[in-house]
């Protein structure tokens, strides 16, 4: 029997799909093993089943002999060193497309909630300091008609672009290779270099993925560059953003707020950000609907299947 190692607990569906074929180890419910718990457990595996959190390098790729699959349960692979995968001839795989809509969905509940306060009203309520109806009362952002930046247009960038012709904005993106134009006309949406981007845009939303060329891509230059009332979305990487001094510009109020799922160095979030009243925080719960979840559980299980049977996995990344 091959030995799975799956680092944390996963929805059943994917576990039911591999019991009784394969041995598996589940490390536990509620952490992630460090990189030694990692090699020990992983050392004799032929598959591991990865989360996002899980880093997983040179050193443990090479320190597991027997390993043909690394199937990382998230749409992002950043986590995973891909040369030393592709080196030792081991797969790596994703989850694309299940949690598409609900990324996109948590892009568009942290745009509307930063636009329109919706965590400083809530807590005015709680407080009991809701005494009547005020014609200046918590007054936000408006929506309709605005125009929105989307930095990383590929399948999530896109579903946040339908769901903004929905409230009727104009539409600008920016990624490496920009779309034929037949398929910008089908979105509504303009490509715009970063500058023009950052400078025209009133929500600007990150669903890029993290590489050389997205580190701290937003930094303070970018961010002094942003209209003042502009609000920023990032559901894509945390890294992308330099969360110190996105955390300043938030304090001098030099952009009105900023909307995060995600954070430099999770599960730290920079102190600042803890007070500030013009950001919405998530605990990376973009793909976090059950639908999604269990697909990509699924997903994952199935690659396993299909490569310890000797066939390629549907979705390869290396
Ligand atoms: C992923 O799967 O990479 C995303 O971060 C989900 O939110």
């Amino acid at each position: 029997m091959a030995k799975i190692f799956i680092t944390r607990k996963i929805p059943d569906a994917g576990l039911e799909l591999l019991k009784n074929k394969h041995k598996i180890e589940v490390f536990s419910d509620e952490v992630n093993p460090s990189k030694n718990e990692l090699i020990k457990k992983a050392k004799d595996a032929d598959a591991i089943i990865s989360l996002l959190s899980d880093t997983i390098d040179r050193e443990v790729i090479e320190s597991c002999k027997k390993l043909k699959i690394i199937a990382n349960y998230a749409v992002g692979y950043d986590n995973i060193d891909l040369d030393a995968a592709r080196e030792n001839n081991i797969y790596v795989t994703n989850t694309p497309d299940v949690l598409t809509q609900a990324t996109a969905d948590l892009t568009w509940t942290l745009l509307l909630s930063a636009a329109r306060r919706i965590i400083e009203s809530d807590k005015f309520v709680r407080d009991l300091k809701y005494k009547g109806w005020g014609p200046e009362l918590l007054l936000g952002q408006r929506t309709f008609g605005k125009t929105i930046g989307i930095i990383g247009f590929g399948r999530i960038g896109k579903a946040v672009a339908q769901r903004a012709n929905g409230f009727n904005m104009k539409v600008l993106y920016n990624k490496r290779t920009p779309l034929k134009k037949a398929e910008e006309r089908k979105l509504n949406a303009t490509y715009a270099d970063l500058d023009k981007l950052i400078e025209r845009s009133d929500f600007i939303t990150i669903n890029a993925s993290l590489n050389d060329s997205t580190y701290h891509l937003i930094d303070k230059a970018k961010l002094e560059k942003m209209k003042e009332n502009a609000i920023i979305v990032n559901t894509g990487r945390g890294p992308i953003i330099n969360e110190k001094e996105l955390a300043f510009a938030l304090e001098k109020k030099e952009i009105f707020a900023a909307g995060l799922d995600v954070y430099e160095n999770e599960p730290e979030v920079f102190n600042k950000l803890l007070e500030l009243d013009n950001v919405v925080l998530t605990p990376h719960t973009g793909s976090a609907t059950t639908y999604a979840r269990y697909k990509m559980s699924e997903m994952v299980a199935e690659d396993v299947i299909a490569v310890l049977k000797g066939k390629e996995p549907k979705n390869k990344v290396v």
